[in-house]
């Protein structure tokens, strides 16, 4: 992995010339926000295109601005600087790409006034990250953040502790994957996907103001599934049970893409196994990835 190339203060270098301070605020205290992103390739086109780019660093930016991280870039820079990144690699397979913006400075104190701004990306391939077709996930003990607290929406580096205690206890306990709740109980996401439930004919998920990060999937799904399945979608806070009593569920995310969770706390949801309003979903998201569907060409941007 060493002799890939990467994008570090304004040029694309290789990987191991990259030294960040053992001092650095990043790694110190965690102040720094990033976005996962991936680059689809198809095959057919030996083509790889570049998935939302414009949304991922849009939602960079705001995350920026919430953490005072002010970098000297525009989301079209960003986005040019990672077509050229992914061209530099080669890459000839789907892909993920980690933008990381960063306090670089020295010092002590977890202060956001340091004024050593920095952006990293870097990219590597990427297959599936769900470990399986069909997950079988559990309600963890772990609360989710809040916006007032760290907020979930800028998807800063430090609030994925909070995510990676949750996958430990869910792992630990033998589940593939944990769903956090909200400090007043409500169903609010996994540690890095967003959730959906079907019950009786409706696409149910937790709406921003449950501390979710507002998913750029999550968006997608809710778009494919009222525009191109005519299904209602309903964003809405859902309680512990209704999970119990729903008759699908999916996970959605840049990484875990759209998955089936097909138990909860040892609890089989609907036939325990991926339902019919995943699966359309699944198909429809696949396929505009290696921009297959002209309505969504623009969500791909092509490399080579
Ligand atoms: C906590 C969390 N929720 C949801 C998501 C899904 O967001 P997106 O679809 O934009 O990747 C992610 C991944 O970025 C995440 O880390």
């Amino acid at each position: 992995m060493s002799e890939s190339y990467v994008f570090y203060q304004g040029k694309i270098v290789k990987e191991g010339e990259v030294s960040i301070s053992i001092r650095s605020k990043v790694f110190n205290y965690g102040l720094g926000c990033f976005e996962g992103i991936r680059a689809y390739f198809d095959g057919e086109n030996n083509q790889l295109y570049g998935f939302k780019l414009k949304e991922h660093y849009t939602r960079l930016l705001q995350s920026c601005k919430s953490l005072n991280i002010n970098l000297d870039y525009t989301v079209e820079e960003l986005c040019k600087w990672t077509i050229e990144l992914l061209k530099k690699n080669n890459f000839k397979q789907t892909t993920y790409i980690r933008p990381v913006a960063f306090k670089g400075g020295e010092g002590i104190g977890p202060t956001l006034l340091d004024d050593d701004n920095r952006i990293l990306i870097y990219c590597q391939p990427l297959d599936k990250y769900a470990g399986k077709p069909e997950l079988s996930v559990c309600v963890s003990s772990w609360r989710r953040l809040e916006d007032n607290m760290l907020p979930p929406r800028t998807k800063a580096t430090a609030a994925y502790l909070n995510s990676a205690l949750a996958s430990l206890e869910a792992a630990e306990a033998g589940y593939d994957e944990a769903i956090f709740l909200t400090s007043t109980n409500h169903v609010c996401e996994g540690p890095g996907e967003n959730l959906f439930i079907v019950k009786k004919g409706q696409l149910v998920t937790p709406p921003p103001s449950d501390n979710i990060l507002e998913g750029i999937t999550r968006d997608l799904v809710m778009k494919l599934a009222k525009e191109e399945l005519g299904i209602e979608v309903v964003e809405r806070s859902i309680s512990r049970t209704e999970l119990y009593a729903s008759d699908e569920m999916f996970f959605s995310g840049t990484a875990m893409e759209v998955t089936p969770v097909v138990k909860v706390d040892n609890r089989v949801i609907g036939e325990g196994k991926q339902g019919d309003v995943c699966a359309k979903i699944k198909e429809l998201f696949f396929e505009l990835t290696i921009a297959k569907n002209p309505k969504y060409a623009d969500s791909c941007t092509p490399v080579y």
